[in-house]
């Protein structure tokens, strides 16, 4: 899987994919990623890439030139299966999404500023449109930075024991149970003797209860 990401502020995407799985996903060669600065492509001694909104208003717009350069050059080393645009006004990141795009081959991420990018890089490129949730970021990079982990992480290979994707939160449509590890008791607090039993059936049946008991809880909406 190869992702390329468009950002102004390539910096903010430096560090989220240099540790842990991502970083062992990057290592092993299962995923590849990499920022390319919008700043290249802008318009002029300034290297422009945004101005004012037509019709009046706050805030810059991202401007079409300075995204559709950078977009067709990037294209023609090789066709890309989505181009993702993230941005508020998408569609509200799921599991299921993040398991579809693990998928694919090659992945192309549009992260806007301001105001947001001009609706013709949209009606023209886009493919997809994703929000990682109902609140407002500064900027798109945090959100990619969001949708790549999301999608790295259940890259088949990249979690080191290879089945532990399928048993997280979300993954199954229950939230998961709670774990514990050493010691047995801690200051009071026990874990409980079911973990210990060494009967696996009733293991595997005291975590399902839990994770039904906790999506109840917590989740309702997700049960229904
Ligand atoms: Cl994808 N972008 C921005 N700017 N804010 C968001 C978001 C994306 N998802 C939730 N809030």
């Amino acid at each position: 899987m190869h992702i390329d990401v468009i950002s102004a502020v390539p910096e903010l995407l430096e560090s989220p994919f240099s540790h842990s799985i991502l970083k062992r996903a990057v290592d092993s060669e299962l995923l590849s990623i990499r920022v390319v600065d919008l700043r290249e492509y802008g318009i002029g001694k300034h290297k422009q890439i945004d101005d004012y909104q037509y019709g009046g208003g706050a805030g810059m717009v991202m401007m079409a030139e300075p995204l559709a350069a950078a977009i067709r050059e990037l294209q023609s080393e090789g066709d890309y299966d989505e181009v993702i645009y993230l941005t508020p006004d998408g569609t509200t990141l799921t599991q299921g999404i993040a398991n579809q795009l693990s998928l694919k081959g090659r992945l192309l991420m549009l992260c806007g500023h301001y105001k947001g990018i001009d609706q013709r890089i949209r009606d023209m490129f886009v493919t997809m449109e994703i929000s990682i949730g109902d609140y407002v970021l500064s900027g798109g990079e945090l959100a990619a930075a969001v949708l790549v982990d999301a999608i790295g992480r259940i890259i088949p290979g990249a979690i080191g024991d290879g089945t532990s994707a399928l048993e997280d939160s979300h993954q199954d449509g229950l939230l998961a149970p709670p774990v514990f590890t050493r010691p047995v008791e801690f200051e009071g607090h026990v874990v409980p003797d079911v973990l210990l039993s060494g009967n696996h059936k009733k293991i595997t049946d005291w975590r399902t209860d839990q994770a039904e008991e906790r999506t109840r809880d917590r989740r309702p909406d997700m049960l229904d």
